[in-house]
């Protein structure tokens, strides 16, 4: 079976620059009913689980953001009542969602005339919404396949290279910094709104401002993410530049300087090897997390880091 229908002109001019919608075949899989995704929270560590209340602003502030005071098991089960707004990151450590993800990517990216090395680091996050919640206004830090798989989704994109709606202190990369971003009512004269429902999907390249809110009935969708070599690349610079404004030390962006930006890499690299063994279990994750960029590193934890979650 085919996942990915892709017209063959759009794809070759848009694909990782523009926003566009195609097709996927995954609206009936059965991994994607509510029960079965409720079997995936219950086995996901709570690091990887993140939800709020659905009932947000588009330019919201962190501490504004309403908490749900139940398990993740239990939002899922009422999210046809509630208003919430779930997502489960890095489903790619379930193998069923894995080969589904990476057949998926390798379609589209095949279909758009790129080759097996232009793609890397695929991973799944899983949203699972109320009806008419909204996600905020942000960027993400990958390339993106945005898939609809119950109910209607509207996702209002904007220009890419727009410093004036996204800076690129807003771009810097750094577990301290909540993904929503500062919002203004003039922005949407600047938006492009995609209506998506079962079976439609949209492409949204790497950072390209959205924000997107659910229909009439409650929506699960799928983002299908990966990284080309670049966006590898910049996300190191990127990195870097957040973990140094930490320190109160601004860096100049991504391309400013060639030589700094190399060695930016090269830091990225040498600390990556020292605490990527140390990562592995989530205790580790969110102390490290803490350690390093503060307390709001953790911010959508239900605990403390270190009382399990
Ligand atoms: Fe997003």
């Amino acid at each position: 079976m085919t996942l990915v229908t892709i017209d063959d002109t759009t794809a070759k001019t848009k694909f990782l620059k523009e926003a566009f919608t195609l097709k996927h075949a995954l609206a009936g899989h059965p991994l994607f009913t509510l029960p079965r995704l409720v079997e995936l929270a219950q086995s996901m560590p709570g690091d990887r689980i993140e939800y709020n209340s659905g009932k947000l602003a588009i330019g919201v502030k962190l501490e504004d953001v309403p908490r749900i005071d139940k398990p993740p098991a239990e939002v899922i089960r009422s999210i046809e009542v509630d208003n919430a707004w779930m997502v489960l990151k890095r489903v790619e450590s379930h193998p069923a969602y894995r080969s589904v993800l990476e057949t998926f990517v390798r379609e589209a990216n095949l279909a758009a005339g790129r080759s097996a090395g232009d793609f890397e680091d695929i991973q799944g996050f899983i949203f699972v919404s109320s009806a008419k919640a909204t996600t905020p206004f942000h960027i993400d830090m990958e390339e993106n396949i945005l898939i609809q798989i119950h109910g209607d989704k509207f996702v209002r994109t904007f220009d890419n290279t727009d410093r004036a709606l996204v800076s690129e202190e807003d771009m810097e990369i750094a577990p301290s910094k909540h993904r929503y971003i500062g919002y203004e009512d003039w922005f949407e004269s600047r938006a492009t709104l995609h209506t998506l429902k079962p079976g439609d999907a949209l492409h949204m390249p790497y950072v390209i401002p959205h924000w997107v809110s659910t229909g009439s009935s409650y929506s699960i969708s799928m983002a299908m993410t990966w990284k080309t070599p670049e966006v590898v690349r910049l996300n190191k610079i990127r990195t870097m530049n957040g973990t140094l404004r930490r320190f109160g030390l601004p860096q100049r962006p991504p391309g400013a300087s060639p030589t700094l930006d190399a060695a930016k890499v090269a830091a990225h690299d040498a600390l990556r090897a020292v605490l990527d063994p140390l990562r592995k279990s989530e205790r580790m994750r969110n102390l490290l997390r803490g350690l390093i960029y503060g307390k709001q590193a953790n911010y959508y934890l239900r605990t403390k880091p270190g009382e399990g979650a």
